[in-house]
């Protein structure tokens, strides 16, 4: 097998933050360089734990864990504890983690692996709010060019927005971060809720993950079912959308998904409209492509990845 594909993971977990740190760590196609936290579903003292639960959980002890920015570069942190429960992580009770959290600041952290790691050899993979990425691009611009990819979660076009009418959460919380990875020049490609919102659990699925029969099997089964009741009540839908784990599928197997290659701005004026990702699906502009920007999923083949991963705990 070719040498596994270094990332770095920038995450406000999360449940389904949390399925997406399993299944990067479930994958050998992966080396996770380290796992950087961030505030955005919950503050930062919750975020920078809960990523350390999960690689407990997970048995990976060895993953270092960074805590970064505890709010947005300019806005008030706003958090969504109605969709994640006031822990961040609530579901199956999980006991509190031992392992450390790492004394570095996670945006020094991004920084020296970047200025360290081969040109074009480290991937990006932020699962929340962009602050702890743009902080870094501005305290360092030579690292830009050094990074091979960002893959991240955020955003929506056709679906609209879920914390607002136009916006999606990610974005929204932080949108003059986003904006500055947006611009960056960076090889982006993003999973917006226009692909995630499609990435449902079933409840099969769900008692699939259940009957594993394993710490790691009942706590994604136990986080899917808290996770669910928000996206049931607020859109009807039958199951939770697994947004963040479409980031780590797209590292392992690219053609789960497809989209369209096209210039995306972010809103940063819009009275009804902050944190846009405002998409040239159609190409009615002459702004140069700067975002893959996906569009839909094999969603079985998606779930039979996860269930084979997750199963290897
Ligand atoms: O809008 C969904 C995104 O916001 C996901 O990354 C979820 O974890 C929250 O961060
Ligand atoms: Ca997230």
């Amino acid at each position: 097998m070719a040498s596994a594909r270094k990332i770095i993971i920038d995450t406000d977990p999360g449940q389904d933050d949390a399925v997406a740190i399993l299944l990067a760590l479930a994958s050998p196609e992966l080396e996770v360089l380290g796992i950087t936290a961030v505030a955005g579903n919950v503050p930062l003292a919750l975020t920078q734990k809960n990523a350390r639960v999960v690689c407990e959980l997970a048995g990976r002890t060895d993953i270092r864990v960074f805590a970064g920015c505890d709010r947005p570069l300019k806005r008030k942190l706003v958090t969504a504890e109605h969709v994640h429960g006031k822990t961040g992580l609530d579901g199956v009770a999980l006991p509190d983690p031992t392992m450390p959290l790492e004394d570095a600041h996670a945006v020094d952290f991004l920084i020296e692996t970047l200025r360290r790691e081969p040109p074009g050899s480290v991937t990006l993979c932020p699962l929340g709010p962009l602050t702890n990425i743009a902080t870094a691009f501005e305290k360092a611009p030579d690292i830009v060019g050094r990074v091979a990819e960002i893959v991240l979660m955020g955003g929506g076009y056709f679906e609209g927005g879920n914390i607002t009418p136009a916006a999606e959460f990610n974005i929204y919380v932080d949108p003059d971060a986003a904006d500055i990875v947006f611009r960056a020049g960076v090889p982006l490609v993003v999973m917006p809720l226009d692909v995630t919102h499609k990435a449902l659990t079933s409840r099969d699925w769900v008692e699939g993950m259940r009957s594993l029969g394993t710490e790691v099997g009942r706590a994604v089964a136990s986080w899917t079912d808290f996770f669910e009741r928000f996206d049931t009540a607020k859109y009807g839908s039958q199951g939770a959308p697994l947004h963040d784990p479409c980031v780590i599928a797209y590292l392992i197997e690219p053609d789960l998904f497809t989209g369209r290659h096209v210039h995306v701005a972010i809103e940063l004026e819009g009275t009804h409209t902050l944190g846009m990702t405002v998409a040239d699906w159609w190409r009615v502009t002459k702004n140069a492509p700067n975002a893959m920007f996906m569009g839909s999923v094999d969603r079985d083949r998606f779930f039979a990845l996860l269930t084979e991963r997750i199963g290897r705990f």
